[in-house]
């Protein structure tokens, strides 16, 4: 099969030929149509992720997948040949990843059906960002009427973010650059989003809308310290990045969001899409043959997320 491997990292990817992988017993391989970059994969090209996880060589990146079931291994139930599934690759290991025409994976986390109504680049884009979105933000607590700061507005996780604290009650606080970044927020909702430019000076910004504080941040990009103290005492804050510190007097709540691609996440989130209520926002694709070029695109910044489609 095609694949984009990595002969060592830090490395290069390239796109070459691998083996297919072999459903192991609780395993689905699945045929993939679709993928999309995230922060992982540059992590894992960049050799940040050596010594946290055993590294399989040739070691093929990549989350998220949508596609079909192309065949089951032992004792799987729940899914058959043909089904449309979708979600992210969910292993002790690096190396057997969804960049590639097909991925084994486990059926019991991070695999669900892809219900009729939800594109197939949609599918293979959400698993991830829309996961790390969905559990960050149940770590702030009940959102109604909250204020929300989200910073790292623009990415693939921010942008579904925004979309659901708006959805739960939220009044929301998003980051973006200047220029059309900022017309991008503001194109994810119908509901009025305060656009704050990161560029600029973030706390003089954020204290003009919310003096006393903002309810909860979700740290997606940007100085989490500064983040923290735009935070009113007693408020909350999550992370993607980092264990953020709590602060015994200040009496925040704070965590690292740690991604749980459960089928019921999963299904949610695509039950969303599927409604019209969430909307994945890929702004870019590129064939699996060109999937250097999607990271080097998402390494110089993009708006919300990079698609890979597989033939
Ligand atoms: N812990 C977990 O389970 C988990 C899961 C998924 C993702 N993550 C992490 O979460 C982070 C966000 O993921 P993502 O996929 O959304 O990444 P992304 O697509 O790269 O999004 C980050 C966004 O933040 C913007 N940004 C850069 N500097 C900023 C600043 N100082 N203030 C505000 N915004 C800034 C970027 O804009 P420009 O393009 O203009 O630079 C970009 O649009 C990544 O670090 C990723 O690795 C963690």
């Amino acid at each position: 099969m095609r694949a984009v491997t990595l002969a060592q990292v830090p490395g290069s990817p390239e796109v070459t030929e691998a083996q297919v992988p072999r459903p192991e017993a609780g395993e689905v391989l699945v045929k993939v149509a679709a993928s999309s970059v995230n922060g992982f994969d540059l992590g894992t090209v960049a050799g940040y992720l050596q010594g946290m996880m055993e590294h399989r060589f040739p070691l093929i990146p990549g989350k998220d997948f949508a596609g079909t079931v192309e065949a089951v291994g032992e004792g799987v139930e729940g899914f058959t040949v043909g089904d449309a599934v979708f979600g992210v690759v969910t292993k002790a290991h690096l190396g057997t990843g969804s960049m590639a025409q097909y991925v084994a994976v486990p059926a019991a986390i991070g695999i669900a059906h892809r219900p009729d109504g939800v594109s197939v680049r949609d599918a293979g884009a959400l698993g991830l960002a829309g996961t790390a979105a969905f559990d960050g933000l149940a770590l702030l607590g009940p959102l109604e009427g909250r204020t929300v700061l989200i910073s790292g507005a623009t990415g693939g996780v921010g942008a579904i973010a925004v979309q659901l604290a708006v959805a739960r009650g939220a009044r929301v606080i998003a980051t973006a650059g200047s220029g059309s970044e900022s017309g991008f927020v503001s194109a994810l909702t119908d509901a009025e989003v305060t656009v704050v430019d990161y560029l600029q000076d973030v706390t003089a910004q954020v204290r003009a809308i919310a003096p006393d504080g903002v309810d909860a941040v979700l740290h997606l990009a940007g100085d989490l310290a500064e983040l923290t103290a735009l935070t009113r005492d007693g408020g909350a804050v999550a992370s993607a990045l980092t264990v953020p510190e709590s602060s015994e007097d200040r009496k925040l709540q704070a965590a690292m969001i740690r991604s749980n691609p459960t089928a019921d996440t999963l299904s949610t989130l695509a039950g969303q899409v599927a409604s019209g209520s969430l909307k994945v926002s890929v702004n870019s694709e590129f064939d699996l043959e060109r999937a250097p070029e999607a990271f080097a695109a998402f390494g110089a910044g993009t708006l919300g997320k990079i698609a890979i489609t597989v033939a």
